[in-house]
């Protein structure tokens, strides 16, 4: 079998010379220059929601290399995979049992909610440690001991979730210990469901994997566009080999239901394409990667205490804070010096490096770091980190008023945060990135999700209004 059978096809239909009959109305030639690798189901492509043929191979060869008992290809990011990892959930859960309930970190995504008021569940949310670790909106590290009290509690009240929802690696590159987590899910017989959009490339360190799938989730996505060489939107839905088996057919089905009936075989190419590197040279380039980002982040953190956050190994995670800046004033000054960055907030400022990238990316960002650390901060300079203790005061002041359907759906206006206090949050307002609801969608928005609007330069927030 081929490495690249989708992109084979195509390559061989496009200088084939064919009259093109059929969608897309560009006819294969156009301004982008890739027009001709974009297609349609024709005869012999294939249907992503019904494959039998070329696309089903090219998910079987990324399977294998992600020994997934099952990998599912969508063109519509994670935002679609997360959605159809919840249906499926939903739909191993016993029936019967009254509002089902998901039990999830706060840090999610607001893929999660969207999920929540399409399928209308409910969420339990497991906050992060109130000594305020983390100390970020994208962080929320959970003990094995914490996720188990948590399970045991809503089993006593007769309230078991359908599943437990952690998102690994997170935004700032933590990662949760997925493994203990996992067995401690499998001790009460609840999947765990992991949102690794991040995470893809984990499977191909040079120290052994460390993808969320190989420590024991049952089901989860990895956006292929943020990590691995592959085009923007495209990504994958896992399945394990624990709780959760649906069928193939059920998995297309979920798929389909979240995503657009026209996917686009640009991105599907790029996905096949990406197994074709993956069984090929590209581990070998992840190593050097790894390596070069490791010799970076040693070098940097030799510039000022505190400088490099722990991340996971593509991630450059600087807390500009150490330098006496804003995270956002760092991102400039690194603009300055060409390179442009994923991610800035007051504190910290987020790096991506890839195999893709080349030496002098990773010399810019050394040049731009120690400018910031030569010249001096502009103006007084205060810690810019949300206050001490706003977490755990954003956690008492959310309380729920009605379920994350009713709130989304419901007639609602943008108001300014001042007007929102004391309100209940319909569609979930966020910075983006990192996309992360601070108040929740049904909930009260009390003043601390209000100073964290301000933090993250959130001025409107959607409310209900009836
Ligand atoms: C943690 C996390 N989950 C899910 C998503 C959604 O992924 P996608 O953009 O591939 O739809 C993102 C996007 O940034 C994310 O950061």
């Amino acid at each position: 079998m081929s490495a690249t059978p989708l992109a084979d096809f195509v390559r061989a239909y496009a200088e084939a010379g064919i009259s093109r009959l059929h969608m897309p109305g560009h006819k294969g030639h156009g301004p982008l220059g890739c027009e001709a690798w974009d297609l349609t189901e024709i005869a012999g492509a294939d249907e992503l929601y019904e494959a039998e043929g070329i696309i089903a191979q090219s998910e079987t060869n990324t399977a294998r290399l992600f020994g997934s008992a099952g990998t599912f290809y969508g063109t519509e990011g994670s935002s679609q995979c997360i959605r159809a990892m919840l249906f499926l959930a939903l739909q191993a859960a016993p029936a019967g049992q009254g509002r089902p309930v998901l039990l999830a970190a706060r840090n999610a995504h607001k893929a999660l909610l969207y999920a929540a008021a399409l399928l209308d569940f409910d969420i339990r949310w497991l906050w992060p440690p109130a000594d305020g670790q983390g100390g970020s909106l994208c962080a929320c590290p959970m003990s094995p001991e914490t996720l188990d009290a948590a399970l045991t509690g809503l089993e006593q009240t007769g309230n078991s979730p359908f599943g437990v929802y952690l998102t690994s690696p997170d935004y700032l590159g933590g990662m949760q210990d997925v493994g203990a987590l996992a067995s401690v899910c499998h001790a009460h017989r609840t999947p765990l469901l992991v949102d690794h959009a991040h995470g893809a490339y984990l499977r191909f360190l040079p120290g052994g994997s460390r993808h969320a799938l190989d420590q024991g989730a049952d089901l989860c996505c990895d956006s292929a566009h943020k990590t691995l060489p592959v085009l923007t939107g495209g990504a994958y839905l896992h399945l394990g080999h624990g709780l959760l088996r649906p069928e193939p057919a059920a998995v297309r089905g979920a798929m389909c239901l979240f995503g657009s009936t026209s996917p686009s075989y640009l991105i599907m190419q790029s996905l096949d394409l990406c197994a074709g590197a993956l069984a090929g040279p590209w581990p070998g380039e992840l190593a050097a990667c790894v390596e070069a980002v490791n010799g970076l982040k040693a070098r940097l953190a030799r510039l000022a205490p505190g400088l490099v956050r722990p991340a996971e190994p593509l991630k450059l995670v600087l807390d500009a804070n150490a330098l006496g800046r804003s995270g956002r004033a760092l991102a400039d000054l690194l603009r300055v010096h060409k390179v442009e960055c994923e991610y800035a907030d007051g504190q910290y400022v987020v790096l991506m490096f890839a195999p893709g990238n080349r030496p002098l990316d990773y010399e810019r960002v050394e040049q731009g770091v120690k400018a910031a650390v030569q010249a001096p901060a502009e103006g007084a300079f205060r810690r810019n980190a949300p206050a001490p203790g706003l977490w755990v005061r954003l956690e008492e002041q959310a309380r729920p008023q009605c379920t994350i359907r009713q709130a989304v759906f419901a007639r609602q206006a943008l108001v300014p945060v001042e007007q929102a206090v004391g309100r209940v949050c319909a569609l979930p307002t966020v910075a983006c990135p990192p996309a992360i609801p601070i108040a929740v969608s049904g909930e009260t928005i009390g003043p601390a999700a209000a100073e964290l609007f301000g933090y993250y330069g959130i001025r409107r927030v959607a409310v209900t209004t009836e």
